[in-house]
């Protein structure tokens, strides 16, 4: 498929287009391809917030994948505009080679190729008019960038939300390593479904075929992170139901996982601005970090402080107990981790 990107530059009526020929072999982003020969012709420009492209192309009527109809009185065309709305910023680029996004309308249309169909120069006269183009079937339908935004749901709620609120059930409410474990596998879980998004989604886009941007790196890097951070926590645990002692990897997971958290944000953001969000998307997601942060270390320094002065915010709660001395743990355990940093000798 040969198709054409147009992005105006210039504030309206300066009449500034820039045009970059592409082909695509499939639904993915389209690639600038220089050996397509377009002339810019009379009247292109922006005007009354309408762009209009005139443009005479001298080889475009067959490429690898395809070719054009030249005698066709009714060629279909396909097309795709945007993405336009509050979420994604607009693209004002002069570059040819500037990376697009998923459309956020698109539609089909036939051509009389006939008429459209000129001399070696000027646009076909009786073409200066959209007349002989008819559009088939419903008009213009809408579309999303859907994949990018459930590859961002998952993964910022499952690291920014729900890995940060397991710490919350660790040590203030229900102060329960159970459900922990459970929240952070959930999220685990969840995680995992926004990766394999992220992968069906790097396939897209010519930025990200080669995986070699910071965002994927980074991204894969957290992958394997959850991973260890996982098996780590599942681990000590683990070894502390056999020894009733605590572990390395007990010190190491409690440390780890605020340093995997804080990775994810940034990584959210690098994300956000990759795809070209808007900036009331990144206020947006900056505000609900700045919320989130202050509230998690907000509630984790309280249930510190209040151990720390004799409290009970570390204790564990009485049916937790209960059913921990009748397994193979006991309420030693929480007191016998000599690596646990003062103030942190009991959880539930
Ligand atoms: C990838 C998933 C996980 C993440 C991101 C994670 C995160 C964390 C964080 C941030 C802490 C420190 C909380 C604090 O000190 O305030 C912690 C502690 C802990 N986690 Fe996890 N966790 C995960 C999975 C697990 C699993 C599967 C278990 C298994 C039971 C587990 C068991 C524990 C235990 C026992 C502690 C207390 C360690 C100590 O203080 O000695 N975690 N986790
Ligand atoms: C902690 C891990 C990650 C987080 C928090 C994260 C988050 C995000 C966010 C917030 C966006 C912007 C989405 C939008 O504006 O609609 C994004 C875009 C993207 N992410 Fe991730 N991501 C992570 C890991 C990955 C991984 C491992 C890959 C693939 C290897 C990946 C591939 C992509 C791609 C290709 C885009 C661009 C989509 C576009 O341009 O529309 N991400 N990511």
């Amino acid at each position: 498929m040969v198709s054409f990107t147009g992005s105006g530059v210039v504030p309206f009526g300066l009449a500034d287009v820039t045009v970059s020929p592409r082909i695509s072999s499939g639904e993915q982003e389209p690639e600038y391809s220089s050996s397509i020969a377009v002339t810019l012709l009379e009247g292109t420009g922006i005007a009354n917030n309408t762009m209009t492209v005139n443009g005479r192309c001298s080889n475009c009527t067959t490429w690898k994948s395809g070719k054009l109809d030249l005698k066709s009185s009714s060629q279909p065309w396909i097309f795709g505009l945007g993405p336009s709305g509050g979420s994604a910023a607009m693209l004002r680029s002069d570059s040819k080679t500037a990376s697009i996004e998923r459309h956020s309308k698109y539609g089909v249309f036939n051509m009389d190729m006939v008429h459209a169909t000129g001399g070696s120069g000027e646009l076909p006269t009786s073409y200066t008019t959209s007349q002989g183009s008819s559009s088939e079937g419903e008009e213009v339908k809408s579309d999303s960038n859907w994949p990018s935004i459930i590859h961002a749901i998952c993964l910022c709620g499952a690291l920014i939300l729900l890995f940060p609120f397991g710490a919350i059930l660790l040590r203030v409410f229900p102060k329960s390593v159970r459900w922990h474990w459970v929240n952070q596998t959930i999220s685990t879980c969840l995680a995992f479904i926004g990766m394999v998004i992220g992968f069906y989604l790097s396939t897209q886009f010519t930025k990200s075929q080669s995986f070699g941007s910071t965002h994927q790196i980074l991204g894969i890097v957290i992958l394997l992170a959850i991973i260890a951070q996982w098996g780590m926590g599942f681990w000590h645990h683990r070894l502390h139901k056999k020894t009733q002692t605590g572990s390395m990897f007990g010190v190491v997971h409690r440390y780890f996982g605020f340093i995997v958290i804080l990775l994810a944000i940034i990584n959210g953001g690098i994300g956000l601005s990759w795809s070209y969000a808007s900036n009331g998307v990144l206020v947006g997601y900056s505000i609900t970090v700045v919320i989130v942060s202050v509230a998690i270390i907000g509630l984790l320094g309280w249930a510190r402080f209040k151990s720390n002065h004799g409290g009970k915010g570390f204790v564990r709660q009485q049916e937790e107990l209960d059913e921990f001395q009748s397994s193979d743990y006991s309420d030693g355990y929480l007191n016998r981790d000599s690596n646990r940093p003062h103030g942190y000798n009991r959880y539930g």
